[in-house]
């Protein structure tokens, strides 16, 4: 196994069952959430197996971790150990018991993430354990520095309460969403993108123009932008023709003409389109094959089950020499071709 820290969730080989390792955060969201977070003291409230109270050790003096279950907090404890810290304090209780709190009196910020319930339709605020608004009730006396973390597909309403929101992206892929409080909050909406570092914050900015036809080139922006509602905010670092081509649930496509000066950490990828034609599978062949193409990845919505069988279909009898991309913009088949990072 590979101990690229950008690419694994641990470096170590961490003490967990498998319900406490699916629910731990990645080393390298740790790490970003701890050096948001840096201060005196903090608490972690329901830590789990301790990934982030670990990281949060190496950057504050003094860490609380409350966990309410056995098995995770022995884990929690063995974990620090392999991890090298001794500033925290276990806390074997349940986190919005007096007792705990009275302990963590001295607290600057209180930190969560809460587990979820499983059988939750919706996302909702009172489905968090420990539930985040009585966290927020029980804890305003200490500190009004909080932050937790909450499933990025809650309906933002659901939040009624002042905070920045945040999300981030690990790989390309939506990884947190995270809400800061009280003098936490720097402004309403950004995203991080991880591994580069990037962040990106809210501010009045005019909308993307929108198009309906593209360009000669493609640009996906990372998901935490997209999530976060920045598009405005990321445009300005775009060429000036930059617009809105197509937008959906899980894709949001920006294209231009050109590729000058764009700020790569806040884009997934970047294609150069090919040919445009209607969505039809003899018109998008003949397409493939005037575009030289040998492979077709597709990037629309597609149950993973038809994925190979449309992708074989399409690929049959090519003998081009490109890998090309496929997007499908309601009726409008895109062939493009990945643009390397490294080229602009
Ligand atoms: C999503 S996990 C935290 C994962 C952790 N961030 C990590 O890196 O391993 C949430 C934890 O909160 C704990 N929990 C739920 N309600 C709690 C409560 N009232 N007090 C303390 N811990 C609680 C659960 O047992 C669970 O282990």
């Amino acid at each position: 196994m590979t101990r690229d820290k950008h690419t694994v969730k641990f470096t170590k080989q961490v003490h967990s069952n498998q319900y406490g390792m699916r629910l731990a955060t990645p080393e390298i969201v740790a790490e970003y959430i701890a050096s948001r977070l840096r201060t005196h003291t903090i608490a972690d409230l329901g830590c789990g197996i301790g990934i982030q109270a670990i990281f949060f050790a190496k950057q504050c003096t003094k860490v609380y971790a409350v966990e309410l279950d056995s098995e995770r907090f022995n884990y929690a404890r063995e974990n620090a150990r392999l991890y090298g810290v001794s500033n925290i304090e276990f806390i074997l209780a349940d986190a919005l018991s007096d007792h705990v709190i009275k302990r963590l009196s001295d607290v600057d910020i209180v930190f969560s993430d809460p587990a979820r319930l499983m059988q939750e339709k919706e996302r909702r605020l009172e489905g968090s354990r420990p539930p985040v608004l009585e966290v927020i009730r029980k804890y305003q006396h200490i500190t009004d520095k909080m932050a937790f973390h909450l499933p990025p597909k809650i309906e933002q309403s659901k939040i009624f309460f002042d905070c920045e929101r945040e999300y981030l992206s690990l790989n390309g892929q939506l990884n947190r969403f995270t809400v800061y409080l009280g003098s936490l909050k720097k402004c309403d909406r950004s995203a991080v993108v991880l591994p580069e570092g990037a962040r990106l914050e809210s501010k009045p900015v005019q909308p993307i123009d929108k198009t309906s036809t593209p360009r000669d080139f493609i640009f996906e922006p990372q998901p935490s932008v997209v999530h976060a509602g920045l598009l405005g905010e990321l445009n300005e670092y775009l060429p000036a023709d930059a617009a809105v081509y197509y937008s959906d649930q899980t894709r949001t496509l920006i294209t231009s003409d050109s590729l000058l000066h764009l700020p790569f950490s806040f884009l997934k990828d970047c294609y150069h389109v090919i040919c445009t034609t209607d969505f039809k599978p003899d018109k998008i062949k003949r397409a493939l094959v005037e575009g030289n193409a040998k492979k077709v990845v597709l990037r629309f919505q597609i149950e993973p089950l038809k994925y190979w069988n449309m992708r074989n279909m399409f690929e049959e009898g090519l003998s081009g020499d490109k890998t090309v991309h496929l997007f499908r913009c309601n009726n409008t088949a895109v062939v493009c071709e990945k643009v390397q990072k490294e080229q602009t």
